[in-house]
Formats: C-alpha cells, sequence, structure tokens
C-alpha cells in the first residue's frame, strides 16, 4: 500500500487553500486564511489535542456566535422572530446545505436528526411489492432499526456482509439487491472505518433492478466532494453534528424531485403541509418540495448554528478539504506504522476519508488514558477512532500517536 509523503509542518499549517475566496482584512491587507488562521477560531485547540471530529465537529467561534445571534433575537423579538429572521434562516439553510449537495433548496427537508429523517423516508412506501431493505451489516444501527422496527408489517432487512469488517464489495451489494428490493440503505463513508463507498455505482445497481438508493453521508458530506444529481442518488441524509461544524439538532434529508413526488409520508408533521399556515386540520395536502417529509417546529439555535458550520464547508470547498484530509491521514497512517501500530484500512488512505481506525487492547480504557493527556479521540468495539479535520496539524497528529504509544507499552 502506498502513502503519500508525508507533509512538511509548514505546508499543513499555513498553507492558504489556493484561490479561496475567503479573505480577511482585519489588519487593513487583505489576504488568503491559512489553516492557522482557521485553526484560531477552534477554542478546544488552546488545550487539547482534539482528533474526533468523527464524532462531533470542534465548535468554531463563528457558530458560537450564530447561537448568540439566534438568541439575541428571541430575547428582543420574542414570536415575532419566527415571522422574520427566523424564519428566514430556515430557507437560508435548506437552501446552504442543498448546494453542498449539488441539489436546489426545495430539494432539502430539516431534521433534528438522522433518525428522524430515516423515519420519514421509511414511512413512505407501500412494501407490499417491495418489501425489501438491503442495508450493510457495518452501517450504522439507527439506519436498520428504522426497518427492523417494520418486520411485523412484512418488512425484510437483508444484510450485507463485510467480510473485513471495513468496507463492503460492490459485487456483495449487487447479489444482494433483487425485484423485491425497495430501498438500499447504506453509507457514503462506514462509521467504524473511514472507508468511502461509490455512491454513483450503488445508485446503479439500486436502478438497475427498480430500487432506490438511500446514502447516509453523515460521515462524507462536507470532507467529500458530492453531486447528489450526477450520482443518481434518491435520498441522502447527513447533518450539522461532525464535519459540518453545527453541533447536534440539525440534520437534512435531500430527496430526488422524480422520487419524492409519489411518496406520502406518514410520519408526518405541520411543516409538510403545502400551506401549513392554513391550519387545515381536516385536510393534509403535502408541499411538492421535500419539506412534505418534515415534522414540527425545529430547533431554531440548532439552524442558526447549522447555517455557520456549513459555511466553513462552502468557505473551503469540499474539494479542498478532501485534499487536506488525504494530506492528515497519510500523515497519521504514517505515524502509526513508525510506532510499531497497525492503522486498519481497506486499500489505501485514498479509499478512506479523515477515520483512521487502529485496534489496540481495551479500547475505552485507552481513549480515558489519552483523555488523560487532553488527547481527544474516541473507541469503537476493537479500535480506537482518529478524526483530524482541517484544523489539525502534524504535530496533533505527532502529540497523539506518542500517546498511544505510551498507553500501549
Ligand atoms: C453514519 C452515521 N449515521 C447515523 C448516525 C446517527 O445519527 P442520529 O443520531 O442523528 O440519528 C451516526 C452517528 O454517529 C453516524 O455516524
Amino acid at each position: 500500500m502506498s502513502v503519500r509523503p508525508r507533509p512538511t509542518t509548514a505546508e499543513l499549517a499555513g498553507q492558504p487553500p489556493a484561490g479561496a475566496p475567503n479573505q480577511i482584512g482585519a489588519d487593513g491587507t487583505q489576504r488568503l486564511k491559512s489553516w492557522a488562521d482557521y485553526r484560531s477560531e477552534f477554542p478546544v485547540f488552546k488545550d487539547a489535542t482534539y482528533l474526533n471530529s468523527c464524532s462531533l465537529g470542534a465548535l468554531g467561534t463563528p457558530v458560537r456566535r450564530a447561537i448568540e445571534r439566534c438568541l439575541d433575537l428571541w430575547s428582543s423579538m420574542g414570536a415575532s422572530a419566527w415571522y422574520g429572521p427566523w424564519w428566514e434562516e430556515l430557507g437560508a439553510l435548506r437552501g446552504s446545505a442543498a448546494r453542498l449537495l449539488g441539489a436546489g433548496g426545495e430539494d432539502v427537508a430539516l431534521f433534528p436528526s438522522i433518525t428522524a429523517a430515516l423515519s420519514a423516508v421509511g414511512s413512505a412506501f407501500d412494501y407490499r411489492q417491495r418489501p425489501r431493505v438491503v442495508i450493510a451489516d457495518i452501517d450504522f444501527p439507527t439506519v436498520s432499526y428504522q426497518w427492523l422496527a417494520k418486520r411485523p408489517r412484512g418488512v425484510e432487512v437483508v444484510f450485507v456482509h463485510s467480510p473485513d469488517g471495513l468496507t463492503v464489495p460492490l459485487e456483495a451489494f449487487e447479489r444482494a439487491i433483487d425485484e423485491r428490493t425497495q430501498l438500499v440503505a447504506t453509507s457514503h463513508v462506514y462509521f467504524q472505518s473511514g472507508a468511502i463507498q461509490d455512491a454513483a455505482a450503488l445508485a446503479r445497481l439500486a436502478h438497475a433492478r427498480g430500487a432506490l438508493l438511500l446514502l447516509d453521508a453523515y460521515q462524507s458530506a462536507g470532507q467529500l466532494p458530492l453531486d447528489v444529481r450526477a450520482a443518481g442518488v434518491d435520498f441522502l441524509v447527513t447533518g450539522g453534528l461532525k464535519w459540518l461544524l453545527g453541533g447536534p439538532g440539525i440534520a437534512f434529508l435531500y430527496a430526488r424531485p422524480e422520487v419524492r413526488a409519489a411518496l406520502r409520508p406518514e410520519v408526518v408533521g405541520w411543516f409538510a403541509h403545502r400551506n401549513q399556515f392554513a391550519f387545515d386540520i381536516t385536510h393534509l395536502e403535502y408541499a411538492d418540495d421535500t419539506r412534505r417529509f418534515e415534522g414540527g417546529t425545529p430547533a431554531i439555535a440548532a439552524v442558526f448554528a447549522g447555517r455557520a458550520g456549513l459555511e466553513y464547508v462552502h468557505e473551503i470547498t469540499p474539494a479542498r478539504l478532501r485534499a487536506r484530509q488525504v494530506e492528515l491521514a497519510s500523515a497519521l497512517v504514517e505515524a502509526l506504522r513508525g510506532a510499531g501500530l497497525s492503522p486498519r484500512l481497506a486499500g489505501t488512505v485514498q479509499a478512506h476519508a479523515g477515520i483512521i481506525t487502529v485496534p489496540v487492547p481495551d479500547p475505552p480504557a485507552a481513549v480515558q488514558a489519552l483523555a488523560r493527556e487532553r488527547v481527544i479521540i474516541d473507541s469503537r468495539p476493537g479500535v480506537v477512532r482518529f478524526s483530524p479535520y482541517f484544523y489539525n496539524t502534524v504535530e496533533d497528529i505527532d502529540r497523539a500517536v506518542a500517546a498511544l504509544r505510551r498507553y500501549v507499552r
């Protein structure tokens, strides 16, 4: 397996994202923001080595300010905030998330969690002709729970086995999808391994058998470029918590216009109504756009935070974030190997997003041992997970790997 040459600290810490429109001029001069400029906006780095963005993206100062702006509006306007700036924020966030995915604002709906978005989608199908939902056995459990809970109604969950616990060969999906498959619901990036799946190939396999593809992009959106239209994805769920830097309480559902038009979710609320302020209690008329899947009043502070977090991704761009992630992941793999540890890779570093796992004895104890040194990572069964993002440096990586080495010894 090939690892790219280790980037110098200067390259990682100081290199501006070439050509990015992110100019700052506090001292009167205009210049591009460097990676170090970005890092300085994340207070966690004042006293911690934070390498756990796959659990929770770090809190940036602009995100905190956005929440404060929301609170200021609440404080000064009361309920009138809903009829102006808060309402506008909902539309702006749908538009911002859609832009990230290569979709239109009308194609995206807002939810408080991935689970809520999946519940709405899962409630919209007639499973009689096509009772099967195909899921990888290394997907995040909340994905399968939607459909396992529907087993008493005849829904069948078909698990595709991952032979190595890292990834799933496309041929295994191909074998599992048949003319009784309603939906393939799987990850763009697997949460336990960081391995990337080929979204366009999965869509082709699903469509060839008349099934639909739902992509769980919680571990990919932001750090990987993705165009839902080009890839032919039917549904996509993602959210602010991790790589989109908006914190908990905000998730997004993309639904392809041609597919959603025929769907009438049973898990539904008044935000799904075509004209919700008509307060027509006797008729449920679904909105034409993806809002037809929405539920009730959103947690508005999370909406403000979600949009501010997304601004980082738009400003830097997913293409540059991806390049940065490959550099950081390569440096991490090299450092781990240099320390005599064995990162688990599905082929090359390029096959991974910014999540690298390492088997160690008693991973939760390892996480605690590193936390005592103010190195923040997390664990999953059998492994610890490192998840660097653009604000990390080679020094972070070296410090974390040295701490893990001390633990293992
Ligand atoms: C890939 C993936 N999907 C779904 C979830 C859970 O989403 P939620 O808690 O918003 O339902 C997680 C959480 O870590 C995840 O990593």
